[in-house]
Formats: structure tokens, sequence, C-alpha cells
């Protein structure tokens, strides 16, 4: 027999590219963005920062203007407006849906507009839901909340909510308040598979989380693939229009299983710590920043998301021009 040679399909650059199975597309990257009271750095996401309701519509615009297919707003209070509840998060005039109408009115339909629909920014105690008089997260009074929070974001402009508190039967309840109140057409972003990951370290520097103990009695241990796919299937049956992978580099098996069988959309999150260490290896000169960042997101596409959340989701979006 000849001998089977996989080079020649290697052999110049013309030919690699012809074979590419894969290559992220501008379209299907969203940017995940932190809307605050003042404008800041955020020291272990360099290259990251905090934005207002004022100057937020310019990142918008931004993210229209390089093709992004989305863009996710976080909401990010002062501390003098958390509360036990986290009632921030619905308040009309909460720092969440004051960003989300600054960039409805910027972009418009141009790209569309998602919404972190979540209490953790917002509790004093930094819990994603509200706690029982013996401090543990209340599942089905929290549900409540989430709804009016939904609602309260479609109103300011969310073209898709989004919630990501792995509480149960988040999805439906989400579904069935947006349905009562004649909201047919806000899409529901459900973060089925989310891990409890120390990879969100940045992030809650990013948010200025007050959380003391951790979040492992709802989020879900780093060592159950098969739960991962579990929680997908469950947020399917509930009417989840689209299903997320958090984190997506280390959870890339998840990823693939919960392609394998999802008939809706698939995304997964590069999160804040998978941003910052390729930011901090780089910065030393240890790995090469444009090839890594284009690894990363390459290999997540690769695994089966059909879109990606990525920190930087608009210098991918550079280069791909
Ligand atoms: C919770 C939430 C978290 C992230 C997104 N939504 C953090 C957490 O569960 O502590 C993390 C995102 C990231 O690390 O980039 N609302």
């Amino acid at each position: 027999m000849m001998p089977m040679r996989p080079r020649r399909l290697r052999t110049t650059p013309a030919m690699r590219r012809l074979v590419r199975e894969v290559e992220p597309r501008a379209s299907q990257l969203v940017l995940p963005v932190f809307v605050a009271e003042r404008e800041g750095a955020i020291s272990s996401m360099p290259g990251v920062e905090r934005h207002t309701p004022g100057t937020v519509g310019r990142v918008a615009e931004l993210a229209a203007a390089a093709g992004l297919g989305g863009i996710m707003l976080f909401g990010v209070p002062d501390d003098a407006d958390k509360d036990e509840r986290g009632s921030a998060g619905w308040a009309d005039t909460g720092i969440l849906q004051r960003g989300l109408r600054a960039v409805r009115a910027e972009v418009g339909d141009d790209i569309v507009v998602m919404a972190d629909t979540c209490l953790d920014e917002f509790t004093s105690h930094g819990h994603c839901g509200f706690l029982t008089d013996d401090g543990r997260v209340d599942n089905d009074e929290t549900l409540a909340a989430y709804v009016t929070m939904a609602l309260a974001q479609v109103a300011a402009g969310a073209h898709v909510v989004s919630p990501s508190g792995m509480m149960d039967g988040q999805v439906e309840a989400i579904r069935a308040g947006l349905e009562g109140a004649g909201h047919t057409d806000t899409a529901i972003l459900a973060y089925a598979a989310k891990y409890a990951s120390s990879f969100y370290g940045p992030f809650r520097e990013a948010v200025t989380s007050t959380l003391a103990g951790d979040r492992k009695t709802y989020q879900q241990d780093p060592a159950n693939r098969r739960e991962g796919l579990r929680e997908a299937e469950l947020d399917l049956a509930e009417g989840a229009d689209m299903v997320m992978v958090k984190p997506a580099g280390y959870y890339l098996d998840v990823v693939a299983d919960v392609a394998a069988i999802s008939d809706v959309p698939v995304a997964a999150y590069q999160v804040s710590g998978e941003y910052a260490m390729i930011e901090a290896a780089a910065e030393r000169g240890w790995l090469d920043r444009r090839g890594a960042v284009t690894e990363s997101v390459t290999a997540i596409v690769r695994a089966g998301a059909d879109i990606v959340l990525t920190y930087w989701a608009l210098e991918l979006a550079g280069w791909m021009k």
C-alpha cells in the first residue's frame, strides 16, 4: 500500500485554508459588557472596562460596526444600591435597565441586545437568589423575582433575557411570565450547564461581588459531565430558545455533548478567568497572544458552539477583516 500522507493537505496556506473545518465568524460572537455608575478598569481583566449608561452606547455602536452577533449586559450597582433581595435588579431605574435603554437607543435592532438575568450583582449577600432564614438560597421564591427582572429588562429593550442563576425551573417561569405579558418575541438564552468554577474570579472583581462562601448548592460540580446534559435537556423542555455551557474552554466535552442533542443553538461562555490567563501569560511573553486567543475560540466552535461569548469579541472581529 502507498503511504498515507495527511501532510499533503497542509502544504500551503491556500491548501490549509481550503480544508479548514471551522473558522469563527464575527456574527456568532457576543461581547459581554459591564455597566456601572462610574467608569473604571478591572485589574484582573486588562483591556476590559466598566462603562456607564452614558458611555455604553458607544461600545454597542462599535460592536455593531464590527459585525458582532450581540452584546450581553451585566449591571454593576453601587454597594449602597444593593439589598437583601436585589431589588435594584428589577427597578426601572436600576443600572442594568438604564444600560439596556442606552444601548437600544444606539443600535436599535442592528445587533442582538442581551441581558444577564440574575440577582447576584444586586444582592447585599452576593447570592443569585433570596435567602431563607437559615441562609439557604430559596429556589422557588427566587423564581418570581427572575420573572419580574426579565420583564423589566424587556421593558428596557432587551431582545434576549439570560437566566444565569441556576435555579430549577427558571426557564419555564420566565417563559410563562413573558407569554403572560404578551412578550412572545423575547428569546431566552438559558445558562443550562453552569459550573461552580474558579474561573469566574476576575468577573467577581468586575462586578464588585460581595459573595462570602460559594455557589455550590446551585451551580454544578465541575466533575459532572452527565449532569450538564441533564440540565440542558430540562431547559430545552422548559422552552429555552438557546442553551449555554459555561465556562467554555475547560468544558468542551460538555459543549460537544449538548451540541449533539440540542435542537436549538448552543452558546458557550469563555469566562473571565479564561481571558485573564491568556492575557497574563501573554503579558509575560510566555505565549503568543493573538495565536492563543484565536485558538481558544476556534476550539470552542470546533467543539460545537454556535455562539461564543468572549471578552475578545471586538478584537477577534477586527482580526477577521
Ligand atoms: C452570575 C454570573 C457569573 C458570571 C456570569 N454571570 C459569575 C458567577 O456565577 O459568580 C461569570 C462570567 C465570567 O467569569 O466571565 N450572574
